[in-house]
């Protein structure tokens, strides 16, 4: 039996509004995701992700879903996604989707029923409570997008609560009725083919029965990713709920029960908090039956300068289940560029960690061109979150992506406005430019996943930590019987001799080396190797 393809596959991931505009009106849609699956294909991954395509208002840019079963005219339609699946397909890419099951626009119409009136069947769909003794909020819950998580409203007289814009009610996952309709919202999507999902928020999706306060957040480091206020709490009560993993645990067998029926690997893969590792590998299940893939958010928000990277490593390494995979991912449509956070120089380091690491690793689009950050002026400014908490503001690494050097980078048509600006031109960040230099980043990208593909121990070989290692350098074996590689990179700015065994060096972050290594390599500033030991 061949291991499933999510245990080490390369999951791409596609923010929806920036890949590819096939109508021209300035924004991402799925016909121009189709257009673009060959050099998805070609780069040698085994999956995409694609972040919501479903009918929106676009509070939240697809996050604030209106119908779960259609396809925003925005992005195209029903006939859009099918001709997309079948193109992956052909190209022997898996298609994961994403699942919202923690709330939905205020314009679904489940929640204009539950809104309508206290008597309303739907009214306990979501969260609904009277005004606290003060007349305010009913609880000290804050919106992980500025200011309370309640919203009032006036015609019926009581609070809403919506753990992030006031356009995203939450959905109240204790009522067997919301589960009921969000699982067939699932059998939708298995049923016209797709290969998994990413779950939005999955912790959230819990909430303490009796909604109590959440605690002041007494040490918790949540690393600046949620603004400060929202970070002075310990969110025990509104996103760490224990019986969210009975949720997940009934999700997975309902996904399972499609795996059974043809034979076929689907995937489930949750956003989950990963400040606290046991928290974290509680959402694989007692008996790995969650999650298949909590995400492995612990090297966001790192300080790749710090010379620990290799630390965090090994704390997962020791925190993972027996027999889990692990999941990586060093930036997302919610985070700055990993060659922003990591620093330009270490963009190639960065990925060569990323796809050698043990598991399953997540690239973002635009990633293996090394895209940073995008300047964004004030007036071209469109997260909601940065408007209401300046500095959180994420449309900085949801740019659209740059095929070409030419206007608009080939996103959308010349004299479109992008719904987003593109970086400068002429840097040589834009897929035609590396398509033509064999030492480019896309062209190191591409090398890195065939090298995976190629040599078995860099999917399912153990981790091993080297020790005594120059500061700067974190150094790795991947081991499986007789069969050894080494990875070594320097993210430190001088120079480096790494002890390692005899080998060849396979792979180097400039594509420019093979040689041999006898007792150690030379690393130069923010250079990695991958070396075959023999
Ligand atoms: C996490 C998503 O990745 C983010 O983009 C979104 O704003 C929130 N969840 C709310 O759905």
């Amino acid at each position: 039996m061949t291991e499933a393809w999510w245990k080490h596959g390369v999951l791409y991931e596609i923010y929806t509004r920036s890949f590819g505009d096939a109508n021209g009106d300035g924004v991402g849609d799925l016909d121009g995701i189709t257009a673009h699956l060959d050099h998805v294909a070609w780069l040698g991954v085994d999956a995409i992700w694609l972040t919501p395509f479903y009918r929106s208002p676009m509070a939240d840019f697809g996050y604030d879903v209106s119908d779960h079963t259609d396809v925003d005219p925005l992005f195209g339609d029903l006939g859009a996604f099918d001709r997309l699946i079948t193109a992956a397909h052909e190209r022997d890419l898996q298609v994961v989707v994403d699942y919202v099951p923690n709330h939905t626009s205020d314009r679904h119409p489940w929640f204009t029923d539950s809104r309508s009136s206290r008597n309303s069947a739907r009214r306990d769909w979501f969260f609904w409570r009277d005004a606290g003794r003060d007349g305010g909020p009913p609880n000290n819950w804050i919106s992980l997008f500025g200011g309370p998580a309640w919203e009032w409203d006036q015609e019926t007289g009581q609070y809403y609560l919506h753990t992030f814009l006031r356009e995203q009610p939450d959905l109240n996952w204790r009522n067997p009725a919301v589960r009921d309709a969000m699982f067939d919202v699932a059998r939708f999507w298995l049923d016209r083919g797709v290969d998994g999902f990413r779950v939005d928020v999955a912790g959230a999706v819990m909430k303490d029965p009796e909604l109590r306060d959440n605690p002041l957040n007494h040490g918790r480091p949540w690393r600046g990713m949620f603004g400060a206020e929202w970070e002075a709490q310990d969110h025990l009560h509104d996103f760490a709920h224990p019986d969210v993993h009975r949720v997940w645990r009934d999700f997975r067998s309902l996904v399972d029960g499609y795996d059974r029926r043809d034979g076929r690997d689907r995937v489930v893969i949750g956003e989950v908090p990963s400040h606290d590792l046991v928290q974290w590998a509680a959402y694989y299940g007692e008996r790995l039956d969650g999650m298949h893939l909590p995400f492995g958010f612990h090297l966001l928000r790192h300080d790749w300068g710090s010379g620990t990277v290799g630390d965090v490593v090994e704390r997962v390494e020791a925190a993972l289940p027996a027999g889990a995979a692990s999941s990586w991912v060093l930036g997302n449509h919610d985070q700055h560029r990993v060659a922003t956070a990591a620093g330009p120089e270490r963009a190639r380091a960065a990925m060569m960690l990323l796809l050698t690491l043990r598991g399953a690793p997540t690239v973002y689009y635009g990633d293996e061109l090394g895209m940073t950050n995008v300047d964004i002026p004030p007036d071209r400014i469109r997260d909601p979150w940065e408007r209401n908490v300046p500095g959180q503001g994420r449309d900085a690494a949801r740019t659209p992506m740059p095929w070409t050097d030419g206007p608009n980078g080939g996103f959308c048509p010349p004299g479109v406005a992008p719904w987003l600006p593109l970086g400068r031109p002429g840097l040589g960040i834009d897929v035609a430019s590396q398509m033509k230099d064999s030492h480019s980043m896309l062209a190191l990208t591409r090398r890195l996943i065939e090298v995976r593909r190629q040599e078995p121990v860099l999917r399912g070989g153990a981790y091993r930590a080297l020790d005594d290692l120059p500061p700067g350098v974190i150094a790795f074996l991947r081991e499986d019987g007789g069969r050894r590689v080494a990875v070594a990179l320097n993210l430190g700015h001088e120079a480096a001799d790494v002890p390692l065994p005899g080998g060849r060096v396979i792979v180097s972050t400039g594509l420019d080396r093979d040689d041999p290594v006898k007792g150690s390599v030379a690393l130069a500033p923010y250079e990695g190797v991958v070396v075959r030991l023999v």
